[in-house]
């Protein structure tokens, strides 16, 4: 079977350009009051922010584009804000699902969804079907998810289906129960809107991503800004635990110990 690559168990080949770019996509609201709308009126235009880095990404070839859209955290949010954000995502699976399959963009979900109506839950399986064997940028969005949820559910799955184990599970039999499954780990993450915190996000799978924060708002982050934080991204030196020197005199070190 093939295996996740673990930034922890081996130094994974890095690019000029992030393989996989996480976001969360912050600042909505606050982009609606400054000019004195409902907030609902900013996560009106995160969709349209979202659709144009979609595209960018594609122009970019960037393989994978993870967005988290809802947190396990949001349903606290009062009850029209969250009733609002389930008919957008229901309307944006309505009616972006046809052109993100045009454009050979393969399309999941990641989270938790038995929590979202029936309406909901079919429109997303519609989606990743109709989509599953598209080659182009892989778009995952991430609605309920929460970071400790996913390695929870991962590590029950596991313990169900292998019950018994002599020394103990590893990394390599929790990684293909957890949502990203056999997806590489994010090599840039970015949060707009100015808070620098990581609110539950993909816990697990951000252990070496390198983090960009930018102030902001996420119905305002286009291609340019995007292509600022690739910018700062070209720029990180990615040691994964090696040190400076050693990058230089041969890049191409061997991977640690497997099985640890
Ligand atoms: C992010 O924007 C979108 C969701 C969490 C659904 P916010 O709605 O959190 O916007 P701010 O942080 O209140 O400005
Ligand atoms: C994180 O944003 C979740 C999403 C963008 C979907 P929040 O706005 O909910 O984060 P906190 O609560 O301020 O940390
Ligand atoms: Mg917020």
């Amino acid at each position: 079977m093939k295996l996740p690559q673990s930034s922890t168990q081996q130094v994974p080949a890095v690019s000029i350009l992030p393989n996989h770019i996480a976001i969360i996509m912050d600042g909505n609201g606050r982009w609606a009051k400054k000019r004195f709308l409902p907030r609902v009126a900013g996560h009106k235009r995160g969709l349209d922010a979202m659709r144009s880095i979609v595209r960018a990404c594609v122009e970019r070839k960037i393989q994978y584009l993870t967005l988290f859209a809802f947190s396990s955290e949001n349903w606290r949010r009062p009850e029209e804000e969250v009733t609002f954000l389930m008919q957008l995502f229901a309307y944006a699976l309505e009616s972006e699902v046809a052109k993100l399959h045009d454009n050979n963009i393969r399309f999941r979900v990641i989270g938790e969804l038995s929590r979202f109506d029936e309406k909901i839950v079919t429109l997303v399986k519609n989606a990743e079907k109709k989509t599953q064997h598209n080659s182009s940028l892989n778009l995952t969005i991430a609605a309920n998810y929460g970071g400790r949820w996913d390695i929870l559910q991962a590590l029950n799955r596991l313990v169900k289906e292998k019950p018994h184990t002599l020394q103990g599970y590893t990394e390599q039999d929790l990684a293909p129960y957890l949502t990203m499954g056999l997806i590489p780990e994010p090599d840039l993450f970015i949060r707009t809107g100015g808070e620098q915190r990581i609110s539950n996000f993909m816990l697990w799978q951000l252990a070496y991503t390198e983090f960009y924060f930018t102030d902001l708002l996420w119905p305002d982050f286009n291609a340019q800004a995007l292509d600022a934080a690739i910018l700062s991204y070209q720029q990180r030196e990615r040691r994964f635990g090696r040190t400076s020197d050693q990058l230089v005199s041969s890049p191409e070190i061997p991977p640690l110990a497997p099985d640890r």
